[in-house]
Order: structure tokens, then sequence, then C-alpha cells
């Protein structure tokens, strides 16, 4: 009889998990979303993550969206989100309901893994707690508990959970030897084993840290540059010819992940009474883009006698990242509305966005377009999708007035194919 799993939280994490595993364990899937779980089951993938082989086990899998009372198992899987409230602390809600929910099933010899990311200490001092009271259990004595924290980069078809080495930690070595076991069986390119799941969280926090330090470094320059008149493109060009430079790219850091984790490591080390000056000054840079680039459009208009207050602006994509359909805290979006409180008519295309998620994210006041029908003052190629990205630059321009501004935010086009490119 093969065991059974249930996976809570199916998005960009716990959906293609949950496929995965089907193929050699019994799966329960449950989300919180009754319309999310109602279109699996129909067959269709909300996350658009799914290659169509994987779509093909979804009939093996049984859905629910029933929290209160979770199928039985031996393994809980939770995959559910961890943002920031908005005075950009931690907030842990989600985890702590789901847990919950697994501490009324929970019996003896089962395991709960955690794969969502918390600041380091997160699951033995939060949701631990939660799983004992409730189930009246004990950790390592009658249940165990695992961090595997997911490393998938959405929209990426080469980086996957199967292609990416993924780490597994746990209250214990028995417990740990079943949940690298469990793991095996859905990634190919092995498994790290940390020492400890504190070293597994803070492993998973350093990562996205890392990266959004090393952004807001090139965002600052791309800052510098700008009064510099010198071209930021061109200098990474050049730089890239040493051995050891790291490409990173100035833009927009949004999302759910790298804008969001440093806040928890923030978090955590404030708990203990310490700052993290670097990572705080790379979140205000990352964050300040969006005003930098608002200014720029103002400037560039002035400097073309383009009339603001009448503008019209067309905004090329607006995920929160090139080639996904996931629009949450895109700060695209944001850079649209900013720019829209300026007084100027904001319009969005991005076929990718289904207009439903557009509605629940984006202001009221930007509009969604099927097709692209008007002239506009301003284009901002924001997120340059592969489809945008095959067109040529006269292509987009096209539907720009004489006395126009376009920006290239992603540097997609050569330096005198636009007005400013970052
Ligand atoms: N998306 C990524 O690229 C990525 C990569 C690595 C890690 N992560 C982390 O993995 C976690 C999940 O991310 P995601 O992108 O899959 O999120 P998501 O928002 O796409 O999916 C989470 C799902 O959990 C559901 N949910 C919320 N509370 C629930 C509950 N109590 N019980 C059951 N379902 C519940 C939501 O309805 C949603 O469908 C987060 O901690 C995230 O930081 C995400």
């Amino acid at each position: 009889m093969k065991s059974k799993v249930c996976v809570i939280g199916l998005g960009y994490v716990g959906l293609p998990l949950a496929v995965e595993l089907s193929k050699s364990y019994e799966v329960f899937g449950c989300d919180a979303n009754k319309s999310k779980v109602q279109s699996i089951n129909d067959g269709k993938d909300p996350t658009g993550e799914l290659s169509e082989n994987q779509k093909q086990y979804l009939p093996n899998i049984c859905f629910s969206d029933s929290l209160t009372n979770l199928p039985d198992s031996e393994f809980y899987i939770v995959c559910v989100p961890t943002p920031v409230a908005d005075d950009k602390r931690p907030s842990l809600d989600y985890v702590e309901s789901a847990s919950l929910a697994i501490s009324k099933k929970l019996k003896r010899g089962n395991i709960v893994v955690y794969e969502s990311t918390v600041y380091p200490g997160a699951t033995e001092e939060v949701c631990v707690p939660l799983l004992e009271k409730e189930s009246g259990l004990v950790l390592n004595e009658d249940f165990g508990v695992g961090y595997s924290p997911e490393r998938i980069n959405p929209s990426d078809k080469n980086n996957t959970l199967r292609t990416i080495k993924k780490i597994v930690s746990a209250s214990d070595s028995v417990t740990l030897d079943r949940v690298a076991a469990l793991y095996e069986s859905v990634v190919d390119a092995g498994l790290y084993r940390a020492s400890s799941i504190k070293v597994a969280e803070a492993a998973k926090a350093l990562e996205n840290t890392q990266r959004d330090v090393n952004i807001a470094l090139i965002n600052e320059m791309a800052i510098l540059f700008e009064r510099l008149e010198i071209d930021t493109t061109s200098v990474i060009q050049a730089a890239e010819s040493k051995w050891n430079f790291l490409p990173f790219k100035p833009g927009l850091v949004g999302g759910h992940c790298i804008g969001v984790d440093p806040y928890y490591l923030i978090h955590k080390a404030n708990v203990h009474n310490f700052g993290l000056s670097v990572v705080e000054a790379a979140r205000e840079v990352n964050e300040g883009i969006i005003s930098f680039i608002s200014n720029k459009v103002i400037e560039l208009c002035l400097s073309k006698n383009v009339d603001l207050r009448n503008a019209r602006c067309l905004f090329y994509g607006a995920a929160f990242k090139e080639d996904c359909n996931d629009v949450r805290n895109s700060k695209a979006l944001e850079l649209a509305d900013k720019i829209n409180r300026l007084g100027i008519d904001v319009d969005i295309f991005d076929p990718l966005i289904d207009q439903e998620d557009f509605k629940s994210e984006a202001s009221s006041k930007l509009n969604y377009l099927v097709e692209i029908e008007a002239l506009y003052d301003i284009i901002i190629l924001a997120v340059p999708h592969a489809r945008f990205k095959d067109m040529d630059s006269k292509d987009i321009k096209v539907n720009l007035k004489e006395e126009s501004v376009f920006i290239d935010l992603k540097s997609v086009y050569g330096r005198e194919d636009s007005d400013y490119r970052l």
C-alpha cells in the first residue's frame, strides 16, 4: 500500500509538489481557496507552472478545500504563503492556521514538513508548540517535524522541483531519513541534509536576501550612472569581462520571495537587538526604484513637451516577473499606480495576467487592455515577457505619439532605441 501524503497550500510551490509526489504516493491536496480547488478539480492549473504531462496526474490526487477535517496521512507538507504585514513584519498567520488544522489530525508516527519560507527558528518556536498543544503529542517522541525550503523559480522551465538540489532537515535523525526518502522520489538533483531545521531556515532566507542585496547594489549604481550620463547596461557588459564579476541587472524587485524574505531576517535580527543595516539599506534602495522611475517619467515628459495633465501611458507587462502570470506584489503595478497618481491615464497590456487576478490586485484606476488600439504619450516596457522581447522596438513604438517618451525598463533594446533604459 502506498504511503499517504497531504500537501497543504496548492500554489506555485504546493501544486507541482503534489503532482510529482502523486507518481509514488497517495496524495491529498488541500487549499483554503475554494475556487482554486474547483479549478484544479476541473483539470486547470491556476499557476501556469505545470507541464501538459504533469496535468495528466491531477485526477490521481484527491483535492479538497476543507481544512477542518484533513485526511489521515503519514506526511503533512505545508506550502502556504508567508507574506509581510503592512508594517513589513512577518505574518505567520497562514502557517499557524495550517499547523492548527494538522494538529487536529496528527497521530503517532506522523511527520509534518514545512516548505514555506520563514525566519530561522519559526518552525520550532511557532509551529511545533501549535502542533503539540492541540494533538497532545510530543515532538520526537510521538511525531517528527521537517523543514525543506523550496527553491523553484516560477516560469523557469529548466530549474524545477526535480532539477534543483533540495535542502532537507528534521527534528531528529530518524525523521530526517524519512523526510529524505520522501523527497528523493521527486528530486532528481539530489538532497542536501542540513544539520538542523534552523540551518535550513536560515539558508533559504540567506539565499534570497543575498539576491536582494546584490540587486540593490546594481540599482544604486544605475541611479548613480544615470546622473553621470553613463549607460548602466554598457557598464555591466564591460565589468562582466572579469571572471568573478556577478552580472546582476537593475530592476523592480517584486513578488513574494526576494522582496519579502529579507524582512523575515530583519525581524528576527531586531528581536535579538541587532540591526541588519546592509539588508535594510538594500530593501530601501530596491523599494525606491519605483519613485526613481516615476521621477524619470516626469523629467522626460517635461523635456519633450508632453503635457502631463492630459497624458496617456501604456505599460507592456505588469506581472511580478517575466513570463509569469503572477501579479501579486507586482512592482510594475505599483509603478503604474504611482504614475496614475500624477494624473496620467494608465493602460496595462499583459496577456499573461488573468483579468480577474488583475482586478483583485491592481488599483481600480488602472485599465486592463485586451488589445492595444490607442496612441500614447508614454510607453513603458516594464516586464518584457518573451513575446514582447520577440517584437522589434519599432512595433512597440508604433503606438507612440510624435512627442512622446519610451522607457525600456529592462534594457531589452539598444541604447538609442529608448529615451531611457535602467
Ligand atoms: N513562489 C515561489 O517562487 C516560491 C519559491 C520558494 C519558496 N516559496 C515560499 O513557499 C511558500 C508558498 O509560496 P507560493 O508561491 O506557493 O504561494 P501561493 O500563494 O501561490 O500558494 C499558497 C496557497 O496556500 C493557500 N493557503 C493559505 N492558507 C492556507 C491554509 N491555512 N490551509 C490551506 N491552504 C492555505 C492559498 O490559498 C494558496 O493557494 C511561501 O512561503 C513562499 O515564500 C515560494
